[in-house]
């Protein structure tokens, strides 16, 4: 481990802030990229059999819920966001009993489970856009999808200038001439959520899994689903998954998909206890308008997770995503990592203002700072735990895992990579197998070597060597998930404290606090409250920078 720091716990004794919100209002959620994540089987693929064993360390971690990415049949060309038929399982996870038994499992541990539900798209190995191709221009199947005749004397021009998320235009033209419609990749065609047979089939395939007993969905490109059916051009083409600034865009956070969502809501309220998150990357004043009483329960915060390491910038996204939830009475959300961006450790590693998505491929690799990325990793997430709402944690960041940000350009299996022109490298970095061990032909993740080859250190990254080390990162989020539940997750509002210059400092309703060093000078540390937690090593009472805190 890069860290010299230690975690200083006092655990928390007083309970009487644990409030009855709703769970999503308050809960940590930890997001399994399932195929990195164990592997059950022995196929070097993680599965819903290597999920189940490792259910106890997610317990013993401290999580509330876990959202699964897609687990359904599909041919993986972009991870699962591919589906082939929502209502199965992709065989190399496992069957729908075991997913069945793994809800079962989990509730037994006391944990939720969200599944991510994709309803822009399906796989191109679909029923229904198979269908599609084999039925005559203008027919009923083809009007699922967005399947347009080209532009041109000959029709030869895409129907629109619309680019793919990934790279190149968003239309592929089929063997007798019409283009279909690919927001992200070309097995990935875009449904046409004006027609009611697209609408009518996703009710049922909600209640499908809520009949099975998930409590909750992560809905993948919530703000996609609406297109503008008159197929103008579009000024700003598209960049990955960046917010739209465009109004009007004639794809991106349309206000036809509201009543989709209603319908959507409708279904979940049939069931006790159930929410509906959205992966909505829109401008911050549209995203209330997701969260509005009969729509989502809530929406991913990408705000926080772009913010630089800075206090100023920090604070203004934390407090205007904090406002904005309550103007509509919902919780706000927050992340820092997730399955489609660089991770954090090494986000936090980098200069300030460098793009880390082409830093991946085009570098300088030697101004990455990995310990001061792992330093600032750690306060983040405390930062993070401390703020009111519920909280995304990516699979591994308990461990510190950095960006894998050399896999060999051979490996990459991410469709970024063919589909930027190898221009971009794609989301594979964060997705490598979980190491849970110190050895082994891939530190415990399989019996075999996993799908994406591990840097040797992910040997002393790994669960076990971690276990029970007090300074560990892994020990540092299971004391933080223990205290949040005691001292940070009343519904009472943030009170922003005074601070010096780089700090931020905050206090809850409980009266605990956290104060964040983020470029600021050592600051002392309020010798007559309790310290609860420090994501590194006080400095004879001073707080250095890149350090965090949390006083009784
Ligand atoms: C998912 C991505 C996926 C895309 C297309 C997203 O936003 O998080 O991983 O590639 O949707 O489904």
């Amino acid at each position: 481990m890069a860290s010299a720091s230690v975690p200083t716990v006092n655990q928390a004794q007083d309970s009487s802030t644990v409030t009855e919100l709703p769970w999503w209002k308050t809960d940590v959620v930890y997001q399994v990229y399932i195929r990195s994540f164990a592997d059950g089987n022995g196929d070097g693929t993680g599965d819903i059999a290597g999920l189940r064993a490792r259910l106890p360390y997610l317990r013993d971690l401290g999580v509330d819920a876990i959202w699964l990415n897609p687990w359904y049949e599909s041919p993986l060309h972009d991870g699962g966001y591919d589906v082939a038929d929502y209502r199965k399982i992709e065989p190399r996870y496992g069957t729908l009993e075991e997913a069945e038994a793994l809800i079962v499992d989990a509730h037994t541990h006391g944990i939720k489970i969200i599944t991510d539900l994709v309803p822009n798209h399906t796989s191109s190995k679909h029923a229904w856009f198979k269908e599609a191709l084999a039925s005559p221009i203008g027919s009923a199947a083809r009007n699922r999808y967005h399947i347009r005749p080209g532009k041109g004397p000959d029709g030869s021009e895409p129907p629109t200038n619309w680019t793919s998320v990934f790279g190149g235009s968003a239309w592929d033209r089929l063997d007798d001439g019409e283009w279909f419609l690919h927001i992200f990749d070309h097995t990935q065609p875009d449904l046409n959520w004006e027609n009611p047979e697209v609408v009518e089939e996703f009710k049922s395939i909600f209640r499908f899994w809520l009949d099975r007993g998930v409590d909750g969905f992560r809905v993948d490109v919530a703000h996609g689903l609406a297109k503008d059916m008159s197929y103008p051009d579009v000024e700003e083409t598209g960049v990955l998954l960046a917010n739209a600034k465009t109004t009007n865009h004639p794809f991106w956070d349309r206000d036809g998909v509201h009543p989709i969502i209603r319908g959507w809501r409708s279904v979940l309220d049939e069931y006790d206890d159930t929410m509906m998150v959205a992966e909505a990357w829109v401008a911050p004043d549209r995203l209330p308008l997701y969260v509005r009483p009969d729509e989502y329960h809530q929406s991913f915060n990408f705000d926080f997770l772009s913010a630089q390491w800075d206090a100023d910038e920090m604070k203004h996204v934390l407090s205007r995503s904090i406002d904005a939830a309550k103007a509509v009475n919902a919780a706000p959300t927050w992340v820092l990592s997730n399955h489609d961006v660089v991770r954090h450790t090494t986000r936090y590693g980098l200069p300030k203002g460098t793009d880390w998505r082409s830093w991946l491929l085009d570098g300088p690799h030697d101004i990455l700072d990995v310990d001061l990325g792992l330093a600032r990793a750690r306060a983040g997430v405390m930062m993070m735990l401390a703020l009111p709402g519920g909280v995304y944690l990516y699979q591994g960041e308990e461990l510190g895992l950095p960006e894998v940000w050399d896999l060999p350009l051979e490996v990459l299996d991410d469709p970024v990579w063919e589909q930027s022109g190898r221009t971009s490298k794609g989301r594979d970095g964060c997705r490598v197998p979980m190491p849970w061990s110190t050895s082994g032909p891939s530190f415990g993740f399989s019996d075999t070597a996993g799908w994406l080859p591990q840097p040797l250190e992910f040997g002393q990254l790994s669960a076990e060597a971690q276990q029970g080390v007090s300074s560990s990162t892994l020990e540092l989020y299971r004391a933080a998930l223990s205290i949040r539940k005691q001292l940070f997750v009343s519904d009472g509002d943030i009170e922003w404290l005074e601070a010096p210059a780089g700090v931020i400092g905050l206090r809850r309703g409980s009266g605990a606090e956290c104060w964040v060093n983020v470029s600021g000078a050592p600051m002392p540390v309020d010798s007559e409250r309790e310290l609860l937690l420090c994501s590194g090593e006080l400095d004879d009472g001073m707080l250095p920078v890149n350090t965090a805190v949390w006083l009784a």
